[in-house]
């Protein structure tokens, strides 16, 4: 299995002055704690890094003190998230048929869920890791009223890792770009594509670290896993 991770972001809502990805939990970059987990799965065999240039010496540092033994490469991002994850996919080995895209935020997820995705995406072509939600979730209109409560049964919250067959991915970022779509993750690209998307069961714990709560949770939860 072929896996990019998306890590070319700023890090705004941390309010973090470098990419957040380089800010550390119990003495490694968060980035690492990504990187390691993938290099404990067993389908994963080539791993791309998308960052930003000025972060490939930081990046190249984390490879290597990890002792790293993956094929991999350093590829350069872009503007967006979907912009980054594009680059990254014309980066892909010629004989990559299928392809996991994970966050670098999401720092916690298992190397459990990368194989189970892996080995999810033989019978379908394109799926997401989710979890079921918490909270009743409102939609709010312009003016601060709720506008509807949708059946929380049917809300799920989205995750990373996402895996699709490379052909159909590319297919959809290229409609996309064309097109000039704007989303937030890769599946949405697909069901503007109207392609059906499979649900594998995520991890309550695979948290996207986005403000700095995030970062004290997930180091509550990797020194918990620690011993
Ligand atoms: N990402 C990327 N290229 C971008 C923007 C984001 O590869 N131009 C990556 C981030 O590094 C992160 C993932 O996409 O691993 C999810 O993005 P997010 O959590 O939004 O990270 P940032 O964009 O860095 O954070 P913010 O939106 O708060 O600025
Ligand atoms: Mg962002």
């Amino acid at each position: 299995m072929h896996l990019l991770i998306p890590a070319a972001g700023s890090g705004k809502r941390m309010g973090s002055s470098s990419n957040k990805l380089l800010l550390e939990i119990l003495g490694l970059p968060l980035l690492a704690w990504t990187i390691k987990a993938a290099e404990q799965s067993q389908q994963i065999e080539w791993v791309g890094i998308i960052g930003q240039a000025y972060d490939f010496d930081q990046f190249q540092n984390i490879l290597d003190n990890l002792g790293f033994s993956k094929k991999y490469q350093l590829i350069q991002g872009g503007k967006t998230r979907q912009e980054s994850v594009y680059r990254g996919l014309q980066s892909l080995p010629s004989n990559a048929k299928h392809v996991l895209i994970h966050d670098g935020a999401r720092c916690l997820a298992t190397p459990n869920l990368f194989d189970r995705c892996s080995e999810a995406l033989a019978s379908c072509s394109a799926l997401i890791a989710a979890i079921t939600v918490k909270d009743t979730i409102k939609v709010v209109d312009a003016q601060g009223f709720i506008a509807e409560t949708p059946n929380r049964e049917q809300l799920w919250a989205a995750q990373t890792p996402q895996g699709f067959s490379v052909d159909l991915l590319k297919h959809c970022h290229d409609k996309g770009l064309a097109l000039g779509w704007e989303v937030t993750d890769d599946a949405a690209l697909l069901e503007k594509c109207q392609i059906p998307v499979k649900i594998v069961q995520g991890e309550e714990t695979n948290l996207k670290i986005t403000t700095p709560v995030d970062l004290a949770i997930a180091q509550y939860i990797l020194s918990e896993r620690l011993g």
